[in-house]
């Protein structure tokens, strides 16, 4: 028998309405906190924050200490992952990513076959740690990348419009292109267990290129992958819950009528005013205000806020941005969205 939860977050992915709506944000460590820049600075590199457990426990409670967020999401990157099996990846100053590009099967035999999960010790120590230091009612999340997203990175070994070489490859090459996704599928899946195990209560995947992916491709490369990592987790670990975000209108739909995960974030080009009412109102759901309508405030943001509200009442929803919060983001702003969230 499971006892029913308490915390406001696990009570909505659970599917039941909490008002006023729990709130985080995606990203919400990260630049635009003063906090967050020094000690990233003390850290060194990116990965070295990622990988020393009280670098990266700090860096997870400094939105929680200042803004008292619903959820607490671990500090790490989607780019463990090929980093964990082998790939050159570098974090560089105002250029985001850099990965040695995987291209042929010959890069790839470089790589290991199943994820050597010792070499992600460092994250979970992290969650072990968060699991003692966040407040009671805080829900601990872990994540990780979609294999899409993933594999797109590792073909291109960098950020790329439209995600171009990775769609040319998945065209051109498919059976190196399902080998690739097939092993960040078993990667994945492995990773998000071990995550549940070191004190995960959820786990968001995030799919945050599914938007450029035609739909004879969508199946086969994003929607297939995500299912299998799901049923996955939830095979080994029945307790566990799946937040999906996918970029791009439709896809989500996709997701939710095929009934593959617990709550779907929606990104800020969808209306929760038209969505959420074609969703079962036991169905969770996350998002989405704009994250230029938090950068510029006032108004847009005001009525962003409000327009979210009055959509998500009454409903399982979890107050969020529609994609990660970008570093010139003001402070202040924050603490008025907060505010109006949990004030209404
Ligand atoms: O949300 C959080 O606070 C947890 C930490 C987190 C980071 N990255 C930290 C980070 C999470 C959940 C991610 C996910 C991630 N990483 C995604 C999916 C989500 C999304 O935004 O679409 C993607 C595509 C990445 C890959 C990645 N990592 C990029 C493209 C970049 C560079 C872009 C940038 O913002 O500079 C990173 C670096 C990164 N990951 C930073 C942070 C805080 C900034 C690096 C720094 O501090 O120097």
């Amino acid at each position: 028998m499971s006892e029913r939860p308490t915390k406001a977050i696990l009570r909505v992915l659970n599917g039941e309405p909490v008002w006023p709506l729990p709130i985080w944000i995606m990203r919400q460590a990260g630049r635009y906190l003063p906090e967050y820049r020094e000690t990233r600075k003390q850290a060194g590199s990116f990965l070295d924050l990622c990988y020393t457990p009280r670098l990266a426990e700090e860096v997870t409670l400094q939105p929680i200490r200042r803004f008292g967020f619903d959820a607490s999401i671990l500090f790490s990157d989607i780019l463990v992952i090929p980093h964990a099996l082998g790939q050159d990846v570098r974090f560089v100053e105002n250029e985001g990513p850099k990965l040695d590009p995987v291209t042929s099967e010959k890069d790839f035999s470089r790589l290991a076959d199943e994820l050597p999960l010792e070499r992600l010790d460092p994250v979970f120590e992290t969650l072990d740690r968060l699991k003692q230091s966040l407040p009671q009612e805080t829900t601990l999340l872990g994540f990780c990348g979609a294999p899409w997203t993933v594999a797109s990175y590792m073909i291109a070994g960098k950020g790329t419009p439209d995600q171009a070489p990775a769609r040319l490859t998945a065209y051109r090459d498919p059976a190196f292109m399902d080998t690739l996704i097939d092993r960040l599928v078993r990667a994945s899946t492995a990773y998000l267990i071990r995550q549940i195990d070191a004190g995960a209560e959820a786990v968001q995947i995030f799919e945050s290129f599914g938007s450029a992916l035609p739909p004879a491709l969508f199946d086969r490369l994003s929607l297939n992958p995500i299912r299998r990592m799901v049923e996955g987790l939830k095979a080994a670990r029945p307790q566990a819950k799946a937040i999906v975000f996918v970029r791009g209108g439709a896809n989500l739909h996709r997701f939710a009528s095929a009934g593959i995960g617990d709550a779907f974030a929606l990104d800020w080009t969808l209306d929760p005013a038209v969505v959420l009412p074609t969703l079962p109102n036991t169905v969770a759901t996350q998002g989405n205000l704009d994250p230029l309508a938090l950068i510029a405030g006032g108004a847009p943001m005001e009525q962003g806020i409000d327009h979210i509200l009055k959509s998500a009442r009454g409903r399982p929803h979890i107050f969020n941005l529609g994609h990660g919060i970008l570093p010139e983001t003001p402070i202040a702003h924050v603490e008025q969205m907060i505010a109006r969230v949990r004030e209404a």
